[in-house]
């Protein structure tokens, strides 16, 4: 990275604050040494303008719409690869190939098992339990299993391997059907998807267009640098914790509904919608009025101000794939009549808010038939291995620190009892 310099002028100081140019442009201005030099902090509230780190694992230009893992466009991974190589590419830095891509996906298929005994926490969560909390905390409970924590690549593999599995026993357990168990002759997505929807009274063989579109899916939301949950995981993770609590912590982040839980919310927002007539002119002027608490689920992104390229994506593939399954879903075109409401009027236009990859995945899961509280799991899938890959980006990083931002204080000044 460059380095330039800027000039920051305080009260009677004037000091130089080394400027710093990314591979693609971006400059930050690097303040490292502010408070030490000037008493000074910066306030940035929601880190709008601050960097917490370098990284190489994931770009995004919010301007033009761009979104690379390890430098590949979104579109060409989409396009032509396989979930498990998009995971190796995000985590190690390149796509497998050869013997290194069957020990990567031979690992995983063979660890798919979660120990018998974790079966009896399932046991224990009321019937409805939501599949995000039992998620979470089947993460931190695997560091029960495998304590030691001394072959990270083993505990990555394991992770990767049981998360399917974790979620499918969650969805067979909120509809009270016995647990299926993994198989080692199917790939990533046709596992979950034979442990979700496969039952012991009938045979069960995995639509090829809905593990497609699993597989477009869970690419798709594999990494997006520093968003809220990563950066949750970056910070669990400085402190040492292990890798599978670390991930936790990014699970309980993703499922708040500005964040993963809002293609759960997209779709009871289209609902909402379709129960009230249809009336998506209505729902849009809501949307616009400060005084009501209602907001376009799936709409807008602090970072995207042009389209989300994965929104574009999901949108054709919504398309194809609900013409392949014969699903004649009138949410779908709500959500297109919502958009192109929106696109046309001042208030998203000016405010720069477009569909992001929340807006049309909760159409394609619904087609597929996962339930609407699966939803957030299934990006939670998808996202693991930029987790990962952003956790152990930081803790390979030989001048990795805890992550302890500073505050304002604007409380009480000191007082006394008496
Ligand atoms: C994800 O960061 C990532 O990369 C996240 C993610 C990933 O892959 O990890 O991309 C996944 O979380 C996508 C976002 C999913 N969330 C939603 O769809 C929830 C609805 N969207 C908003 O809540 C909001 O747009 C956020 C949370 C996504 C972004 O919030 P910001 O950047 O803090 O923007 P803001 O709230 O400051 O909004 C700016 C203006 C405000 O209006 P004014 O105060 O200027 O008048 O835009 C308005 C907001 O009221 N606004 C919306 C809106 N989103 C923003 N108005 C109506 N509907 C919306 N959806």
């Amino acid at each position: 990275m460059d380095v330039a310099n800027a000039k920051l002028i305080l009260e009677d100081q004037e000091i130089d604050l080394p400027i710093v140019i990314g591979s693609e442009g971006e400059k930050a201005v690097d303040i490292s040494k502010l408070r030490a030099q000037t008493g000074h902090i910066t306030l940035d509230s929601g880190y709008g303008n601050t960097g917490s780190c370098s990284s190489g694992i994931t770009f995004i230009d919010g301007e033009k719409g761009i979104l690379r893992y390890r430098g590949y466009p979104i579109e060409e991974l989409a396009e032509s690869c396989k979930f498990l190589d998009v995971a190796h590419l995000l985590i190690y830095g390149q796509l497998p190939k050869g013997a290194e891509k069957d020990a990567w996906v031979d690992g995983i298929t063979r660890r798919t098992l979660i120990h018998e005994e974790m079966k009896k926490f399932f046991e224990g969560y009321p019937p409805h339990a939501h599949p995000m909390a039992i998620l979470a905390s089947m993460f931190t409970s695997l560091s029960t299993f495998y304590p030691d924590g001394d072959d990270t690549d083993l505990d990555i593999v394991r992770l990767i391997a049981k998360a399917p599995t974790i979620a499918a026993f969650s969805y067979k357990k909120s509809v009270g059907q016995p647990f299926v168990y993994p198989r080692n002759d199917l790939g990533y997505a046709a596992n979950f998807l034979n442990m979700t929807f496969r039952k012991p009274t009938e045979d069960y063989v995995v639509p090829e267009s809905v593990r497609s579109a699993l597989n477009l899916l869970l690419i798709l939301h594999a990494d997006h640098e520093q968003n809220c949950s990563t950066s949750t995981v970056r910070m669990v993770g400085s402190s040492q914790a292990n890798l599978f609590a670390s991930m936790a912590a990014g699970v309980s982040a993703l499922w708040g509904p500005l964040h993963g839980g809002a293609n759960q919310k997209v779709i009871e927002m289209l609902q909402r919608i379709e129960a009230d007539g249809g009336d998506y002119k209505k729902y849009t002027e809501m949307a616009k009025d400060r005084n009501s608490d209602f907001r376009l689920m799936g709409f807008g992104h602090r970072v995207y101000k042009n389209f989300d390229p994965r929104a574009r994506i999901l949108k054709k593939a919504a398309d194809h794939v609900l013409r392949d399954l014969g699903v004649d879903d009138p949410l779908l075109d709500i959500a297109k009549n919502l958009e192109e409401i929106a696109l046309a009027d001042e208030y998203f236009v000016e405010r720069k808010l477009y569909p992001n990859v929340d807006f049309y995945s909760g159409i394609l899961y619904r087609a597929m038939g996962i339930p609407t509280e699966m939803f957030t799991v299934m990006f939670a899938l998808g996202r693991l291995p930029g987790w990962i890959a952003q956790w152990k980006e930081m803790r390979d990083d030989p001048k990795g620190r805890i992550y302890r931002p500073r505050q304002v204080y604007v409380g009480a000044t000191e007082r006394h009892i008496g």
